[in-house]
């Protein structure tokens, strides 16, 4: 849909969306005092002031909250303009104890020395829950034999078949409880943590849209597969290039989409109707 936040609101209130959604992202403006421009369109991020931007994030995430699911989840990309502000706004509506992770989208570029400030290379993804009943889903990433074995730093044993183990411990005192084979545990790849190393869209990657800003598709598919399942819906009332509701229609979640830019909507509408085919 093409409008504000609040008409996009009314509509899902109409059609009788509170509680469904189970996830929510959020990319808005970061407060970064600029017109962000690219080649296929650009939207405003400049604010008279700090607190009337807040203010525009808390009037957006109180709207909303109605159509969050009881056990779905807020996620609010940001970076160091306002993160620290909008984690204390967040931690106000929906709860301090509802908040689950800070996670730091960190991304490869060009590094300049600089006396001012060090590179700036990470974005950051604020997750709430909307109650203690609110779940993630595991996911974890591919890892070789050598990285398991570096990390766990142990004497690699071999069993009577030739199959390598190593011991997995259950706390003090119970550091050589149980085998954990090799394979299998590589097999089963690493649980992710709070750091995420993905490279930004190169120049001439294939997803590019030239949209300001557009966020990769494999950081999203990764949000998508760690707050929903199947089948859940996810919203993304601000979104730009669609890089969300490519990810989550792609992964076999109902997604909605909507923003005031024309641009904005005219791209994800190609977008979307390139994998609805
Ligand atoms: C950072 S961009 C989103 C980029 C997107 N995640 C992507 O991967 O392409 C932020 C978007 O928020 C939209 N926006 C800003 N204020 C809005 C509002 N009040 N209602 C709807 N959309 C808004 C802008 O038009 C812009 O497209």
């Amino acid at each position: 849909m093409r409008a504000p936040v609040a008409d996009q609101v009314r509509l899902l209130t109409r059609l009788g969306f509170q509680e469904q959604l189970q996830l929510v992202y959020t990319d808005p403006p970061f407060f970064s005092g600029k017109v962000q421009r690219a080649d296929a369109g650009e939207f405003m991020d400049r604010w008279a002031t700090l607190p009337s931007y807040l203010e525009f994030i808390r009037a957006y995430i109180v709207s909303i909250l109605p159509l969050i699911s009881p056990s779905g989840f807020f996620v609010l990309h940001c970076d160091y303009h306002a993160s620290h502000y909008i984690k204390v706004l967040g931690d106000s509506i929906f709860g301090y104890e509802n908040f689950r992770n800070e996670i730091i989208w960190h991304y490869t570029g060009r590094r300049q020395p600089a006396d001012l400030h060090i590179n700036r290379k990470h974005d950051v993804l604020l997750v709430w829950a909307r109650s203690s009943a609110s779940r993630m889903h595991a996911v974890s990433e591919p890892w070789d034999r050598e990285h398991y074995l570096r990390m766990k730093r142990q004497q690699l044993q071999v069993d009577e078949d030739g199959r390598e183990w190593v011991w997995g411990h259950k706390g003090r005192g119970q550091s050589h409880a149980y085998r954990i084979y090799v394979d299998e545990a590589v097999a089963q790849g690493r649980a992710i943590d709070s750091v995420w190393d993905m490279p930004i869209i190169g120049i001439s990657a294939k997803e590019r849209t030239g949209y300001p800003t557009q966020k990769p598709r494999a950081l999203l598919n990764r949000v998508v597969e760690l707050f929903t399942a199947p089948g859940q819906w996810v919203a993304d009332f601000m979104a730009g290039s669609g890089t969300a509701g490519e990810a989550a229609w792609s992964q076999g979640r109902p997604v909605y989409l909507g923003d005031l830019n024309p641009d904005a909507v005219a791209i994800t509408r190609r977008r979307m109707a390139r994998i609805s085919q």
